[in-house]
C-alpha cells in the first residue's frame, strides 16, 4: 500500500479532519456524509447505526440520480474514504433492494481528492487502488485536465464560495456540471457556531452564476437528513457524556488536583460547544437547509 504523503494542512482543516475521523469511528462506514433517510423514523423510534448505514447508501443512490446522461469523467472533491467514489466507479448496486434500479448500474471514470493522509490510506484500501487519489485541498489542485462533472458531496462547506465556483469552472469541460450536496445557511446572520462554516445559499448561488454556471435542478432534502443529527446527539448523550462523567468521577477520587484543573478547562473551553452540540437539531431547523444542486457551465 502506498505510504501517506504529507501536505501543509491549515489548522482549521486539521480540526475538521479530527471531527471527520470521529464520525468515521462512530459509523464504521465508507461514507462520511449524513445519509438520506428514505423513510422518516416514527416519533420515539430508536435510531441505530445500522439504519444510518442504510441511509448513507440511499444517499449515494439519490445523488447518482442527479448525474445527467453523457457524463463520463467525475472529480470527487473531498472524497473522504471512498464510499461514493467506489460506488460511482464500479456502479455496483449497494444492496439487494437497489438492484432493480437501472441507474445503479451506471459507472464513471472517477478521481478523488482530499487534504487528509488518513483518508488517503482508507480511500486506497476501499477502492482497491483502482481510483486515482490526489492528496490536496481543492483550492491548491492544479487544473491539468478537465472533467465532465465535479462532485462536492458534503465538501462545499470547507471551501469558500468563490474558490469553489472559480476552481470548478477551470476544471470542468465546456457544458460540464457541478453536483453539490450539503447543508447551507439560509441566512448570513448565523455566523458563529457549529454549522457556521456552511455556505450561505444565496452567496454560493451568486458565486456560481458569476463563474458562468446555471442551476439545472435542485432538491431540498433537509427532512431526510435530520434524523442523522438526532442520532449523533443521542449517541453523544448516551456514550460521550456518560463516559466523560465516569472519567471525571474516577479522577476526582484518584487525582483530585487534576480533576479540579480539568473541570476548570471544561468550563472554559468545552461547556459552550457541548451545549450547542446538543441543540444542533434546533439550530439546523432555524438557520439551515440541506440541498442537492446540479449546476451546468455555459459553453466556454
Ligand atoms: C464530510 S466529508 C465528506 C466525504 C465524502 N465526500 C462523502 O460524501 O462521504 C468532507 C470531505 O471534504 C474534505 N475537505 C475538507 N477541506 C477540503 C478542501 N479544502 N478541499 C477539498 N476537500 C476538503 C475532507 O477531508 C473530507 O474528505
Amino acid at each position: 500500500m502506498q505510504n501517506p504523503k504529507s501536505i501543509k494542512v491549515p489548522k482549521a482543516t486539521r480540526y475538521q479532519n479530527a471531527a471527520i475521523d470521529y464520525y468515521m469511528g462512530l459509523t464504521n462506514s465508507s461514507f462520511l456524509h449524513y445519509g438520506y433517510w428514505e423513510e422518516l423514523p416514527a416519533p420515539g423510534e430508536e435510531l441505530t447505526i445500522s439504519s444510518l448505514r442504510l441511509a448513507q447508501e440511499a444517499y449515494s443512490i439519490k445523488l447518482m440520480g442527479f448525474i445527467p446522461e453523457g457524463v463520463t469523467t467525475v472529480l470527487d472533491v473531498g472524497c473522504g474514504i471512498g464510499g461514493n467514489a467506489k460506488y460511482l466507479s464500479e456502479g455496483l448496486p449497494l444492496g439487494d433492494r437497489h438492484q432493480e434500479d437501472g441507474s445503479a448500474k451506471r459507472h464513471f471514470l472517477v478521481e478523488g481528492l482530499a487534504p487528509d493522509s488518513l483518508q488517503e490510506t482508507r480511500f486506497i484500501e476501499n477502492t482497491q487502488g483502482k481510483v486515482p487519489f490526489y492528496l490536496s485541498r481543492f483550492e491548491d489542485f492544479p487544473p491539468t485536465k478537465s472533467y465532465d462533472l465535479i462532485l462536492f458531496s458534503e465538501s462545499s462547506q470547507y471551501i469558500s464560495a468563490d474558490d469553489l465556483a472559480q476552481g470548478a469552472s477551470r476544471l470542468v469541460t465546456s457544458g460540464g456540471y457541478v453536483l453539490l450536496a450539503d447543508m447551507m445557511r439560509l441566512d448570513g446572520e448565523y455566523k458563529e457556531g457549529i454549522f457556521s462554516n456552511c455556505q450561505v445559499k444565496a452567496e454560493l448561488k451568486t458565486a456560481l452564476e458569476k463563474a458562468g454556471f446555471q442551476l439545472i435542478k435542485s432538491e431540498d432534502i433537509s427532512q431526510s437528513v435530520a434524523p442523522t443529527i438526532d442520532l449523533c446527539i443521542n449517541n453523544f448523550q448516551t456514550f460521550g457524556l456518560t463516559t466523560g462523567k465516569y472519567v471525571a468521577d474516577v479522577l476526582q477520587i484518584a487525582v483530585p488536583p487534576l480533576h479540579t484543573l480539568l473541570n476548570w478547562a471544561f468550563k472554559r473551553w468545552l461547556e459552550k460547544p457541548i451545549v450547542e452540540g446538543l441543540a444542533a437539531r434546533k439550530i439546523f431547523e432555524n438557520h439551515l437547509c440541506y440541498e442537492i444542486q446540479l449546476w451546468q457551465l455555459a459553453n466556454k
